[in-house]
């Protein structure tokens, strides 16, 4: 194996002008890594605003790590094991989401922590495989973590045709769930198609006129979305938001619970959605698959178009070891 590999870096904080297409150390895995060969990465949007994608930490306090790899998502085959990793083993097909705080994998090859990574759902390619961890592990740890759905209880999903919202919508069907899902006029088929009993178009109706009694509403918008959304509860719901942190008075005059949280790496996540994805119950949604060489211009398209799924990198044997 070369000691340099091909990677997408940022040497300044910054946006997608940022990115460079260059030769980079090849990265050797620590005690507790693997070293995967990257096979497909996805983009995320927003990821290059965040302090924690340039920065060892979650908030602004940490320490520049340019120059920085993005992309977090990740799916490929365990190179090299580091030490003191027994359950991984060189040939293993993994995927899984690199804790921000770190390097991503719009590289040929990544170092990650093994307990981040599980084996990779059979029915998938790997293209398709690196659309799922974010969105997928986000869907899972408001429903099954946070919210504890149960099955005929009612959910409410805002955006259910967005990268988190489609994973949402299928999960809440598969555990059994009732789903109503607000979304543009022109989803209405796509999310039906996904599980949900029912479409609100959030442009032409007012959904808090429309639906009372759910069990759990899952805000992946925000704002006022997340503030006309109280009514829709019964005493005791529960509003989980992944935009901002729920008003807590509101939440207690409402008599409900109500939070707001960050997804983490989670290999037992990954583990039980691997199972759903092979049992025909969850299937990413992937908006196009375009070369490592067009990172830039990836993270350019998510702010200027509104892609339905993914854009993943496909980075293995693209480009010469
Ligand atoms: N806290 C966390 O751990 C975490 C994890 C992942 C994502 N996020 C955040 O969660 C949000 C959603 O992420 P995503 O990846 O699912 O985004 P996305 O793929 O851009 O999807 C957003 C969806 O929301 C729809 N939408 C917009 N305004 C709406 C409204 N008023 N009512 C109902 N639907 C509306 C959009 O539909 P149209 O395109 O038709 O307008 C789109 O389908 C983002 O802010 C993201 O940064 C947080």
């Amino acid at each position: 194996m070369t000691l340099t590999m091909q990677a997408v870096r940022a040497h300044r904080r910054g946006g997608p002008e940022q990115l460079v297409h260059e030769s980079a150390p090849r990265p050797e895995p620590a005690r507790g890594e693997v070293l995967v060969a990257v096979h497909a990465a996805s983009v995320t949007a927003g990821e290059l605003e965040w302090d924690a994608s340039w920065t060892d930490s979650l908030d602004s306090t940490g320490r520049d790590r340019t120059p920085v790899v993005p992309s977090h998502e990740v799916s490929g085959v365990v190179a090299e094991v580091g030490a003191g990793v027994t359950d991984l083993a060189v040939g293993d097909e993994v995927y899984g989401l690199i804790p921000f705080t770190r390097d991503g994998a719009a590289a040929e090859y990544a170092a990650v922590p093994a307990s981040t990574l599980a084996a990779k759902p059979a029915r998938l390619d790997h293209d398709r495989t690196a659309a799922v961890p974010l969105a997928a592990l986000t869907a899972w740890q408001a429903l099954v973590a946070h919210a504890a759905l149960q099955p005929g209880q009612h959910v409410l999903v805002h955006g259910g045709a967005g990268g988190v919202g489609t994973f949402a919508v299928q999960l809440a069907t598969a555990l059994g769930g009732r789903v109503t899902a607000t979304a543009s006029a022109r989803d209405t088929e796509f999310v039906t198609g996904l599980g949900a009993q029912r479409v609100i178009d959030y442009r032409s109706e007012r959904f808090e006129d429309l639906v009372r009694d759910t069990d759990v509403v899952l805000d992946l918008v925000g704002g006022e979305t997340l503030d006309r959304s109280w009514t829709t509860l019964r005493p005791g719901g529960i509003l989980i938001s992944i935009v901002q942190p729920p008003d807590p008075e509101k939440a207690a005059a409402h008599q409900v619970r109500a939070l707001f949280f960050i997804v983490e790496p989670d290999r037992a996540g990954l583990v039980a959605i691997a199972e759903l994805i092979d049992e025909g119950k969850l299937t990413p949604v992937v908006d196009r698959v375009v070369p490592l060489t067009e990172t830039r211009a990836a993270y350019e398209a998510l702010a200027t178009e509104h892609p339905r799924g993914k854009v993943v990198l496909h980075v293995d044997g693209q480009v010469a070891a």
